[in-house]
């Protein structure tokens, strides 16, 4: 289904079949929910408000990934586009795309873009982060998919491509999740083609932790708002106050973990699962991993992967990392 909007230059396509979202949830809830420990995938933190808490979380003092990020994007975009040399920046998990802005003042600077296709599960984000876009780039073509990126990485728009992943959702992924996703991206590049991937690095947690869990307690209602997707989706009866939001380091995993912690033992009805899962005083759903990484280990799981790396970039405080690799092997 493809539905055009007043600019004939922006199209937003959902890609999955109209079901299949509905479908994911309850497959995930089912699985997450029964398991012990019991989890859920991130994925389904970014509804309408979900991705509005997630775009305040990232002007939050105590976040510095998007700040570090975008301070090497405006130091390195003109050398990422002109390496590159794409006409097509495929842009996964895009959300607001507020940082790809500096890419594409950069490609515009070079001439070489005609397309901008941002992949997101949020069709809220995608919509209105495009209508901006193509008001702003008068030269693009904006081809906006609704997907899942672990279910279908098909990618729009002509070569050569430049294929972005910021942010640090890489670290969103366990090490069977990354493998799963290398495994899928790889075989639609082509020579030419590259990927720009950003990444949070490991740290001391005094700064880490803070990161995920912020004085003023946004991360927590961002936390607390996948019980509301579920009360939503599935005709759920979470209370988000009868759960307190936990954000710790996991040192062996290398990894932020967030949790909600039950307040008391309680049963919650999921009732278009006619379920109704048992929590005891203190048990912890785990809702998001988040990974950070080493450049060794990292390098050398892409190489695995089918990528070689050919330029790292971090911020002056060395806290985040944006690589270019480009397909190998
Ligand atoms: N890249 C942006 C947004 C990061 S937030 C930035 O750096 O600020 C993570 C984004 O990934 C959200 O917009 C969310 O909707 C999207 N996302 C999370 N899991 C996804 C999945 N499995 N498939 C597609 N998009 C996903
Ligand atoms: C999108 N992702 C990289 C964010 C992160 O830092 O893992 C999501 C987030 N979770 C809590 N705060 C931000």
């Amino acid at each position: 289904m493809t539905g055009s909007t007043a600019s004939d230059r922006f199209t937003l396509t959902r890609r999955l079949p109209a079901d299949h979202l509905a479908d994911a949830l309850r497959a995930d809830v089912l699985k997450g929910l029964t398991g012990r420990p019991k989890t859920l995938p991130p994925k389904w933190f970014y509804d309408g408000r979900g991705s509005e808490l997630f775009e305040e979380i990232t002007r939050l003092p105590e976040y510095y990934p998007t700040r570090a990020e975008h301070e090497i994007l405006q130091r390195r975009s003109g050398e990422i586009a002109a390496a590159s040399g794409a006409r097509t920046l495929a842009e996964l998990g895009s959300g607001s795309s507020r940082k790809t802005r500096l890419l594409l003042d950069a490609f515009t600077a070079l001439g070489t873009l005609t397309c901008y296709a941002p992949l997101d599960v949020s069709e809220d984000a995608l919509a209105e982060a495009g209508r901006a876009l193509t008001a702003d780039y008068p030269g693009l073509t904006v081809t906006a998919a609704v997907t899942d990126y672990e279910v279908d990485l098909t990618l729009p728009g002509g070569a050569p491509r430049l294929v972005a992943f910021l942010g640090g959702t890489l670290g969103n992924l366990d090490a069977a999740g990354r493998r799963a996703f290398y495994a899928a991206l790889r075989p639609q590049l082509r020579p030419g083609d590259a990927l720009l991937l950003g990444v949070d690095l490991v740290k001391e947690p005094d700064v880490l932790v803070p990161a995920y869990d912020d004085a003023r307690g946004v991360t927590a209602e961002f936390n607390k708002n996948v019980l509301r997707v579920l009360n939503r989706g599935l005709d759920a009866r979470f209370d988000p106050d009868a759960f307190d939001h936990r954000a710790l380091w996991n040192a062996a995993e290398e990894r932020i973990e967030m949790r909600l912690r039950s307040r008391f033992a309680q049963t919650v009805p999921v009732s278009a699962l006619d379920l109704t899962v048992e929590f005891e005083r203190g048990e912890e759903l785990r809702t998001e991993i988040s990974v950070k990484f080493r450049r060794e280990p990292l390098t050398a799981e892409l190489a695995h992967g089918g990528f070689a790396t050919r330029h790292w970039w971090t911020d002056e405080g060395g806290r985040f990392a944006v690589l270019m690799a480009e397909p190998a092997g």
